[in-house]
């Protein structure tokens, strides 16, 4: 018997797409496209497209492998193509991601609409440009929409879809269900207006911030300071309104309005001046930006946001006990999804322990020591575990119906340190299993050399969810188990298996240690 996983199934509803632009917004969106296995045809006439489009796409999968252990798709083809109507000729989504000028992106669009396949979704990344203004022209302008996305685009979620005048809701609706199978998180504005919704609110950041550092109020690092040791912090989680919902107290939103709303008319705000940005502000912002990076580069900057943005997602699906908030819910439905669309593996090799987790060392694991938090190495044997669980057919679904193993009992030892973005891989060996038990013993490897770092020996009991006791497991489940347990029953007994931690030791003597 070879047991299986759930049958393959794909991750989204397109297969090949095309982006036109592969710059900083166009490399991130060919980066999530590639790594939710998707093919992706390129054109950009910049002689440097490929070198910044590799490297973008270098950090993207170096950022997933932080980010998730789920297993990704197959990462799809990139292709890089001479001309714009190559690229498009047999696209199923057109992203379009040139600079932001009206003329340019009409010229641009108007050649995509007029080379690609009538059915082709087409998507532009701009800012603020109206899709109206866009669409105009075209021979098909009701597939034309805003898709309108925030950088690093292979780990923020958001995209504003906003359709124009000619948009059909079929269009915005297909647009939606692609942007869902990828994990983001498409939000319909309802009406187009210039800068949508999300550049609004940052144009008034901006200016007044321009403003501060103009009147020499602060620098730009003490502005970031403000905003990233407070309501930065507040936002990833909360937005605004909900966030100020709680600063209003027990009395809620209406509280907070009646108690902030007379600040409005008060002067609080520069918002209805423009500020010059003549070269001497210029310089000013720009020097003051050189001091605050301190000699980092972008490309160092970018791992560092990518580093902490995967922490933030992280600690966002842990959130409300473990069930996941906001982006990080959004995180933990598409792990779901990712589990459910693995492709099942050809065969299991049962001549030796089953491998089962391959991860990395995320930086939110990291301790004050530069190494892998005690609690993580639990983290990965849970996963080993549940991989475990899933070869044997007892997945999401099976828990739902009301039943399930729980892990009773767990010896970790720890052999050795893990440092951040080690690769990590683990195995599984049934010691021995009944028909309401598993023992199992599971080793942890990092590294190149694949040192052996930790394992856990744990006992497995199948339980009655509703009842909350446990009962013998199904005869489908037994057979998976045994067949299992009965191919690794000829494997020789690992080191350290059932030790017990008794050691013997020299009692202290008084005044050692003064
Ligand atoms: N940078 C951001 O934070 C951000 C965020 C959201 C949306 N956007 C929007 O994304 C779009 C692209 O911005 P960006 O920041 O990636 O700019 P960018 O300058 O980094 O990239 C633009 C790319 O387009 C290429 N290009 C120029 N003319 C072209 C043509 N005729 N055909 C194909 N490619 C062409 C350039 O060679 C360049 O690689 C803009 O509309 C911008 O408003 C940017």
């Amino acid at each position: 018997m070879s047991p299986s996983r759930a049958s393959t199934k794909r991750l989204a509803p397109i297969s090949r797409a095309a982006c036109v632009g592969g710059g900083v917004i166009g490399g991130g969106w060919i980066a999530r496209l590639l790594l939710a296995g998707i093919d992706v045809k390129v054109f950009d006439p910049h002689p440097d497209a490929k070198r910044i489009v590799d490297e973008v796409v270098a950090n993207a999968e170096r950022a997933y492998g932080l980010l998730t252990a789920a297993p990704l798709p197959p990462r799809g083809r990139l292709t890089f193509c001479a001309r714009l109507a190559e690229a498009v000729a047999d696209a199923e989504w057109i992203q379009e991601s040139v600079p932001e000028r009206l003329d340019l992106k009409r010229r641009v669009l108007t050649e995509i609409d007029a080379t690609c396949p009538a059915d082709a979704l087409i998507g532009s990344s701009t800012s603020g440009l109206l899709p109206s203004d866009l669409q105009a022209g075209f021979a098909h302008p009701e597939r034309l929409f805003v898709a309108h996305p925030y950088n690093p685009v292979y780990l923020l979620p958001l995209v504003e879809i906003v359709g124009g005048k000619a948009t059909t809701a079929a269009t915005i609706d297909r647009a939606r269900a692609v942007l869902d199978a990828i994990g983001m998180k498409g939000v319909v504005i309802a009406r187009e207006i210039e800068a949508f919704v999300g550049d609004r609110l940052l144009e008034a950041l901006w200016r007044e911030a321009l403003w501060l550092i103009k009147d020499d109020i602060c620098d730009v690092e003490t502005l970031d300071d403000v905003i990233r040791y407070s309501f930065g912090l507040r936002w990833a989680q909360m937005g605004l309104f909900q966030t100020y919902r709680i600063a209003g107290g027990e009395a809620g939103m209406r509280h907070f309005l009646a108690q902030f709303g007379p600040c409005l008319k008060w002067p609080w705000t520069r918002l209805t001046d423009v500020v010059d940005l003549d070269d001497a502000l210029v310089e000013k912002i720009g020097s003051q930006s050189d001091e605050q990076a301190a000699g980092l580069s972008i490309r160092e900057l970018e791992r560092i946001r990518d580093e902490n943005l995967v922490g933030v997602i992280k600690a966002l699906k842990a959130g409300r006990g473990g069930e996941g908030w906001g982006a990080g819910k959004l995180l933990a439905d598409f792990e779901q999804r990712l589990l459910a669309s693995a492709s099942p593996p050809a065969a299991v090799d049962l001549t030796a322990p089953l491998r089962l987790v391959e991860t990395k060392v995320s930086p939110a694991w990291i301790d004050y020591n530069g190494h892998m938090s005690e609690h993580r190495y639990l983290q990965v044997f849970g996963d080993t575990t549940d991989g475990l669980l899933r070869l044997i057919g007892v997945d999401m679904a099976y828990a739902e119906a009301g039943a399930s193993y729980y892990t009773v009992e767990s010896h970790l030892r720890r052999l050795d340190e893990a440092r951040l973005g080690e690769a990590l891989t683990s195995t599984c060996q049934i010691l021995s299993a009944d028909e309401k038990r598993i023992h199992v013993f599971h080793r942890l490897f990092a590294g190149t050399s694949a040192r052996e770092i930790a394992t856990a020996e744990q006992i497995l009991i199948h339980a009655d969810r509703t009842a909350g006791r446990a009962t013998p497991a199904p005869l489908a489940i037994l057979e998976r188990v045994h067949a299992i347990a009965t191919a690794h029953a000829r494997l020789e007994r690992p080191f350290g298996a059932s030790r017990i931690v008794d050691p013997v030791f020299r009692p202290l003597r008084e005044g050692q240690g003064a």
